[in-house]
């Protein structure tokens, strides 16, 4: 798409970090805005924002990405306010750590339901309306260097962005064959300063974490280590901005620093070689 001027954006997870910045940015190009978010205050209160600093029209939508109806409730209430659907960011997303044999059930369903399933709700309810628009449209996904890494003591994390990436590749593929007006990118963030690591504060109270394993000492230290990283990150708005390029530019990966990158083309080289996976994380950025 290189047209924005008067289009229609909806973003998932808008209330915050790469969500809201994405908002903004897409407003500065003249769309107007759905911004959709599970935290209610805080969606009313960017819809706000968005409408007063950027002066184009935008509207708030609650939505639990992890529920097929409300995204479906979403997808039609951005056609009742502006007729359209040209831009769909599914970028809702949440966090939790700690060794694989470790997390409880609840975390795995948890980090399924919002990032997978809240990724496959918007591919359901989005695809068919760009497609049957019959205009220029674009779906991003914002995924992760997660997907195309391997770090430990992350695993629930680190599978369901894998799980998008794959999904994002045949979907690219199907789109194509079937409806090539509708692209689609992955935004791949390194890391991001942004409210990730209180991402607890969204989990549903029938997936509370107490439960079968209590918390243990590698689970706090990487979560102390995902809120000490993500605050040296960089500004969402950089992803934002990287996002915008890539849609203009119709790139499917929209990949993150150098740093990341290495990390992502060492594990590829596992891959092609079949030899084990080495251990080689990114360097964190130091103060
Ligand atoms: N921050 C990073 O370092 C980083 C790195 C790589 C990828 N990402 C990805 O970026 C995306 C955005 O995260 P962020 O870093 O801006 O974090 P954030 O916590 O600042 O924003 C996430 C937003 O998603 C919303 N949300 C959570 N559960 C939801 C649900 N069930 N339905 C609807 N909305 C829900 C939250 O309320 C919040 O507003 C996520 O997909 C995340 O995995 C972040």
């Amino acid at each position: 798409m290189r047209e924005f001027r008067d289009k229609v954006a909806i973003v998932t997870g808008a209330a915050s970090g790469i969500g809201y910045a994405l908002c903004e940015v897409l407003a500065e190009q003249g769309m107007k805005i759905v911004l959709a978010d599970i935290e209610q205050d805080a969606l009313e209160a960017a819809s706000r924002r968005i409408r007063t600093d950027k002066g184009v029209e935008a509207i708030a939508v609650p939505t639990d990405v992890s529920k097929a109806k409300a995204v479906e409730a979403l997808a039609e209430a951005s056609l009742h306010a502006y007729g359209a659907i040209d831009i769909a960011c599914n970028n809702a997303g949440v966090f939790t750590a700690g060794p694989s044999w470790e997390c409880t059930e609840a975390d795995y369903r948890w980090l399924l339901d919002v990032n997978v399933m809240g990724v496959v709700h918007g591919i359901r309810s989005f695809v068919p309306r760009m497609i049957a628009q019959g205009t220029e449209c674009h779906l991003l996904n914002t995924i992760s260097m997660a997907a195309v890494t391997a770090m430990p003591f992350a695993s629930v994390y680190h599978m369901t962005k894998h799980a998008v990436l794959g999904l994002s590749e045949c979907l690219y593929h199907e789109l194509n064959f079937l409806a090539p007006k509708v692209k689609v990118s992955v935004l791949c963030p390194e890391l991001v300063n942004t409210a990730i690591s209180n991402a607890e504060r969204n989990r549903p109270p029938e997936l509370a974490r107490a439960g079968d394993i209590p918390d243990t000492p590698m689970r706090n230290m990487t979560m102390q280590a995902i809120t000490d990283n993500t605050k040296r990150g960089v500004a969402p708005r950089v992803l934002a901005e990287r996002a915008l390029q890539g849609i203009k530019d119709q790139r499917f990966y929209l990949f993150s620093d150098e740093e990341w990158r290495k990390a992502s083309l060492i594990r590829l080289e596992d891959l092609r070689l079949g030899r084990n996976p080495t251990f080689e994380p990114p360097l964190p950025k130091t103060e």
